[in-house]
């Protein structure tokens, strides 16, 4: 499985590269790229040879536009991407400690400038960064630069890559592998070597550390922390979970604009307390979510119009769905054609799920439900709302960045951290409201009851967060 996943992402490479600069531009508002029609954006690992260069740029321009004395050095990449656009525009978000050299001393090798080795002097700032680099012309240009103090609880404090070094504050390790512990205990891990343990070990602590700094910086009244994937690099988690096609806006079939909505959103909606939303599913170590978020969809719309709440069969996209590629992620404008095609679904007892590609086992007779076409929704996030309150739980991908780190509450990330174009994620829209001021979409995930709020998202609504708009959609049942 992880084989066709990778694959697929090699494939997925080649397009990319094929397609870029002829994806049409998308006229839409703030989200519009700077500099006319670009490509996707494309993630990027810490190690990314380029990426080093426009990292010790934008270290050396923080360190020539702050007053601080000392020398700031970067201690950690936590997130990358380029764009290209007329050259190329990277977004990284970076960890910078300071060093015991004074800015004064015009050094000739800066690297060699050591951290703080005091815990307590050591500070940490994080940076949001957007450069824009011009080869040709041998020009880079800082767009934007945010930079706050790191949140300053223990925990977060730099305590050097494991094995853990000898100036690693002892409390500091003793929590972290307790936590450790207690996630292996929770969540039923077992490793097959000490130093898969290890491993598993030294990413667990760098991401507790991503998710203190999206807490540190989350707008909302989200808490992250330790998940059931907090063993997972973003990668594993990218090729196990996500989907990658979705941000092909190229691949996307068209499909017919949805009716506007009748009248304006209603304050708050929740089709859960309605009956229309079966509950929470689980896709397991399969690029599924495509096939989630459409039986999803459909469930409410057959709910709607014959009064009656199936669960629908995720497996039967995933063997027969000949237009999406099964585990290996899929597109919910491809989905809503192939149950057309294919008559219908059958219930999920009827074709239970597997999270792996089996052969297609479908059976006209078992049909239980059936779709007549697809509508697409307005970007506009009040009339998706005023939609979904008039028509039932809505299709929409997403950025999940976040998610990989998220336990409850309203997440309200950076932007930096869900760029809207970079969307991997199929969900379910079922409502919209407001905890403590703060307006939210209610998104049912498909990672199991253990995840989130009892296997919800909720996310930050009205600025269009994480793409959250742009994809919204619906089968339609006549
Ligand atoms: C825990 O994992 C073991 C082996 O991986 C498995 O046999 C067992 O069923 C799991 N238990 C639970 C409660 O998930
Ligand atoms: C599918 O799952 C349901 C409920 O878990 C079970 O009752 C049924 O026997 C299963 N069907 C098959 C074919 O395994
Ligand atoms: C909707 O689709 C079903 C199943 O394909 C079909 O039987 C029904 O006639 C269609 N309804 C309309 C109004 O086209």
């Amino acid at each position: 499985m992880e084989i066709s996943c990778r694959h697929w992402n090699n494939i997925l490479f080649f397009v990319t590269v094929v397609v870029l600069g002829f994806v049409q531009s998308q006229n839409d508002g703030p989200d519009r790229p700077l500099f006319g029609a670009p490509g996707s954006p494309i993630h990027l690992s810490a190690s990314d040879p380029s990426l080093q260069k426009v990292v010790r740029f934008a270290e050396g321009r923080y360190n020539t536009g702050s007053n601080g004395i000392y020398l700031r050095r970067v201690s950690k990449i936590v997130s990358a991407s380029k764009q290209v656009v007329k050259g190329i525009k990277y977004s990284i978000v970076i960890e910078l400690g300071n060093t015991m050299c004074k800015k004064s001393a015009a050094l000739a090798d800066p690297a060699a400038c050591d951290f703080h080795a005091d815990p307590n002097k050591l500070k940490t700032e994080v940076c949001v960064f957007e450069i824009w680099d011009i080869p040709w012309q041998r020009k880079s240009t800082i767009l934007k630069q945010k930079c706050q103090p790191a949140a300053s609880s223990k925990e977060t404090d730099r305590t050097g890559p494991l094995p853990l070094s000898p100036s690693t504050p002892v409390k500091e390790a003793v929590n972290l592998l307790s936590a450790f512990k207690e996630f292996v205990t929770k969540h039923n891990r077992s490793y097959s070597s000490q130093e898969e343990a290890d491993k598993r070990l030294r990413i667990f602590q760098e991401n507790l550390k991503t998710a203190q700094m999206l807490q540190s910086l989350d707008q909302g009244s989200a808490e992250y922390g330790v998940t059931k994937f907090s063993d997972l690099t973003e990668e594993e988690f990218r090729s196990l979970y996500l989907n990658p096609l979705l941000s092909q806006q190229n691949l996307r079939r068209p499909l017919r604009p949805a009716a506007p909505p009748r009248g304006p959103a209603p304050p708050s909606w929740d089709w859960r307390e309605h009956g229309a939303v079966s509950s929470v599913k689980n896709q397991g170590m399969c690029g599924s979510c495509w096939a989630f978020s459409v039986t999803g969809n459909i469930e409410g719309q057959w709910f709607l119009k014959n009064g009656e709440l199936l669960s629908l069969s995720e497996q039967e996209l995933v063997d027969c769905d000949r237009l999406d590629q099964a585990c290996g992620g899929g597109l919910p404008s491809n989905a809503y054609e192939a149950i057309e095609k294919l008559g219908g679904l059958e219930t999920e007892t009827d074709y239970n799920y597997t999270g792996h590609k089996q052969n297609c086992d479908f059976s006209t007779g078992k049909v239980a439900a059936y779709i007549n076409s697809s509508v697409e929704l307005s970007k506009d996030e009040n009339e998706i709302a005023a939609w979904l309150a008039e028509n039932g739980p809505v299709s929409v991908a997403l950025n999940a960045f976040a998610m990989q780190f998220y336990r409850k509450g309203v997440s309200h990330p950076l932007k930096i951290f869900c760029n809207p174009w970079m969307i991997d994620h199929a969900v379910l829209l079922v409502g919209y409201g407001h905890r403590n001021g703060i307006p939210f979409w209610a998104i049912k995930n498909s990672w199991g009851e253990d995840y989130g709020e009892d296997g919800y998202y909720y996310l930050y609504r009205g600025s269009r967060l994480c793409g959250i708009n742009k994809m919204g959609s619906s089968a339609v049942v006549n």
